[in-house]
């Protein structure tokens, strides 16, 4: 049927703002609506009303009953890295005894070792994998994801992996931004030669994406031991002048000028930020840039540290939240659970949280316009999940408490599957 009514929702609950993002204490602003119903327009994809029944009902339509669930935006989530092959179990052991992440990579290990099974393992066996992953998120309630690159590491195969992102597209109804992250790592053929590296990207693989239309963004992973704020320059300002988005790791673990190289090019947004420091967090508190922090990778790392996600909202920085899912960092891709160890860990509100899972996660990806938000017009992508009280979307946590997700006005989860 075309339409789609929504009813008996407990609360549905979003953002207040449509689409702008929010800074300070407006972070917090939500809107909370009972006994209304939403309509949605499944030929557009789009929500129509929100209201009485009266006044949204149309005709032929099917009804939705969400009785006992809480109505949110899709979680968005702006960082991850999906597609991989193998394991690094192995390291989750040794770091259980004390060794560090940095230590693990700069001895061979951690995305050296990923990029060394990944370039073995078949297209179809990746695309299997990945998209089990992607279905997962989905059914955890992550209706649009940012997905990167980055297990490749050579022009072949960094760009088989941009290929292989947009048959994902295909497999998975998640929507999909596929970044370029060639410069994750240094791979082994050019270790002592990362000059020579940075060229292959800016010289050779960035044009060939850009003509070619293959990836939405380009990432670097600035930090010291991996790409410096001189080589990341290079390469984020070609990806800029050919017309690709741009956005960082940055800071990550200690202070690597990473932040104030992502405001002065006005990157969509920098990440992780664990090692951000004062002058930089007020840096970014004055610009665009979006703050993409990501808890559950201090958590699986075993860090004491977070991002300093009050000081940044405080003061006016927007904070989204992600999962950074990826092959050995963080193997958690639940929002859910980025969520909760965003209160209990960044210490920040359930609404910031919503807020930082929703729409700043579709601004740090340009897309606000269009999702993260619940409001007439938007593209209808809904979660339902269990509760009467929003508040408990977070307070659960190692569970999942979604009953249906809704993308473009389609099921695409139902209870139990
Ligand atoms: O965001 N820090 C760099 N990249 C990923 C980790 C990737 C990996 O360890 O395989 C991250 O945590
Ligand atoms: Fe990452």
């Amino acid at each position: 049927m075309r339409f789609l009514v929504l009813v008996n929702a407990e609360q549905i609950i979003t953002p207040a703002s449509p689409s702008e993002p929010q800074r300070g204490s407006d972070m917090q602003k939500i809107q909370i609506w009972q006994n209304q119903c939403i309509s949605i327009d499944r030929q557009t994809g789009k929500i129509l009303k929100i209201g009485s029944w009266k006044e949204v009902k149309v005709s032929k339509s099917e009804i939705l009953d969400a009785k006992g669930t809480i109505v949110l935006p899709g979680f968005i989530d702006s960082h991850t890295h999906p597609l991989y092959s193998g394991s690094r179990v192995d390291e989750f052991l040794l770091r259980a005894e004390g060794k560090t992440y940095m230590e693990i990579l700069k001895t061979g290990g951690g995305i050296l070792k990923t990029v060394q099974e990944t370039r073995k393992a078949s297209d179809e066996e990746l695309l299997n994998k990945s998209s089990k992953i992607l279905f997962s998120m989905l059914h955890h309630g992550t209706t649009t994801l940012e997905a990167k690159t980055g297990y490749g590491l050579s022009e072949k195969e960094e760009i088989r992996q941009l290929k292989l992102l947009r048959q994902l597209k295909r497999r998975v109804p998640l929507e999909i931004f596929a970044t370029f992250l060639g410069a994750h790592a240094i791979p082994k053929e050019y270790s002592k030669k990362t000059s020579a590296y940075v060229r292959l990207i800016t010289e050779k693989i960035l044009p060939f994406i850009s003509e070619k239309k293959l990836a939405h963004f380009c990432d670097v992973f600035c930090e010291k031991g991996v790409f410096s704020v001189q080589q990341s320059k290079k390469i984020l300002e070609k990806a800029k002048n050919l017309g690709i988005g741009i956005r960082l790791h940055a800071d990550e673990f200690e202070p690597s000028g990473g932040t104030k190289l992502g405001v002065a090019l006005n990157a969509y947004s920098v990440d992780h930020l664990m090692g951000i420091t004062e002058k930089e967090i007020s840096l970014l508190a004055h610009s665009k840039t979006a703050a993409v922090l990501l808890p559950c990778t201090s958590l699986f790392l075993g860090k004491e540290l977070y991002a300093p996600a009050r000081s940044l909202i405080d003061r006016g920085a927007i904070v989204a939240l992600a999962t950074d899912f990826n092959a050995g960092s963080n193997l958690c891709f639940s929002m859910q659970m980025a969520g909760s160890l965003g209160v209990l860990k960044l210490k920040m509100k359930p609404e910031e949280v919503l807020t930082a899972a929703t729409l700043h996660g579709a601004y740090a990806l340009g897309v606000s316009q269009k999702i993260g938000s619940i409001h007439p017009g938007k593209q209808a992508d809904l979660i339902l999940l269990e509760g009467k009280d929003y508040r408990e979307t977070f307070y659960y946590f190692g569970t999942n408490q979604i009953k249906q997700v809704i993308k473009k006005g389609r099921n695409v989860k139902t209870n139990g599957s």
